[in-house]
């Protein structure tokens, strides 16, 4: 029997999860379909109900309901638990399990370039349900956090949860700082840029031995990696953590070894696509 899986969000549309899964399931010869669904404000309690009465195996999930989906789900990975957000639903005999799959996506997505995380500073910019998974799986790898966000009482919350779970982590003011001195992994984890905003503040004075990555994907190259280039630092977009964490949602969905390089050619050729319908 076919089966089906599916991401939700709000917004949607730029969501590339269908073309990676779908050309993964075509290069294994996997009888799957996934869909994408944007799911309004107020309405993810039935939009998860739907998906279960329609017999979905499983399904991603996107911003913003990473975290209130948590509420609707009868049992969390450990992952989950502890980034205390979800990306990833199975429903196994009845149960809707959440897992969390973009920390260990990121930490993947970024180890080629850090070469060791032990001792090193991370910064992230934001404090929403992107930023917990990503932030607990690098305090888990070793790394000491520094975390900035719009509304400080969230990041002060996720610092208290990475220092719960035995890690490392301050708080401090969503602006430039001293911060830009010695951080090594620079990751921007906040919705702004999704549309092709500006970044809120210059990050001029940044080391240039840091590793700047943006977790979005759908813009080329947003604000802050332009920055970040211009003063000579590495960058990333966010296709690498977008890649890995479908690729550990298959696996955890399917089981076996997901067939990341197909994956990876759709993700680009589907970009490459977008890019060019906007001319
Ligand atoms: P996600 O699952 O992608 O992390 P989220 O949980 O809704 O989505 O979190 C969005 C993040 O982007 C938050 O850190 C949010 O900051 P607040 O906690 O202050 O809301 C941040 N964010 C959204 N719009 C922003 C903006 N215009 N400027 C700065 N930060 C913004």
């Amino acid at each position: 029997m076919e089966k089906h899986f599916a991401v939700i969000g709000d917004p949607i549309q730029q969501s590339l999860s269908p073309w990676m899964h779908n050309a993964g399931y075509k290069a294994l010869g996997v009888k799957a379909e996934y869909h994408r669904f944007r799911v309004k404000p107020n309405q993810l309690a039935e939009a998860v109900g739907g998906l279960c009465a329609l017999g979905f195996s499983g399904w991603n999930v996107t911003i913003p309901y990473k975290e209130p989906i948590v509420s609707l789900l009868d049992t969390l990975t450990p992952e989950a638990r502890r980034a205390g957000a979800v990306n990833t639903v199975k429903i196994h005999e009845g149960q809707r399990i959440g897992h969390n799959t973009d920390g260990a996506g990121f930490v993947r997505s970024v180890e080629a370039e850090i070469n060791g995380f032990q001792g090193k500073k991370a910064v992230l910019l934001g404090a929403g349900g992107a930023a917990k998974g990503i932030a607990l799986a690098l305090a888990e790898q070793g790394m000491s956090l520094h975390i900035i966000n719009r509304t400080p009482e969230k990041a002060e919350q996720l610092v208290q949860v990475i220092q719960r779970w035995g890690g490392t982590a301050t708080s401090g003011e969503f602006a430039p700082g001293k911060w830009l001195e010695d951080v090594d992994l620079l990751v921007q984890t906040t919705s702004r840029g999704l549309l092709n905003e500006s970044f809120p503040f210059s990050i001029n004075g940044i080391s240039n031995r840091a590793l700047v990555v943006d977790i979005i994907v759908n813009q080329r190259e947003t604000d802050i990696l332009r920055e970040a280039k211009l003063r000579g630092c590495r960058t990333l977009n966010g296709l690498g953590m977008l890649l890995y964490q479908g690729a550990l949602a298959w696996e955890f969905w399917l089981g076996g070894q997901a067939p990341v390089e197909e994956m990876r050619q759709a993700l680009k050729s589907q970009l490459f696509q977008r890019m060019f319908d906007k001319g």
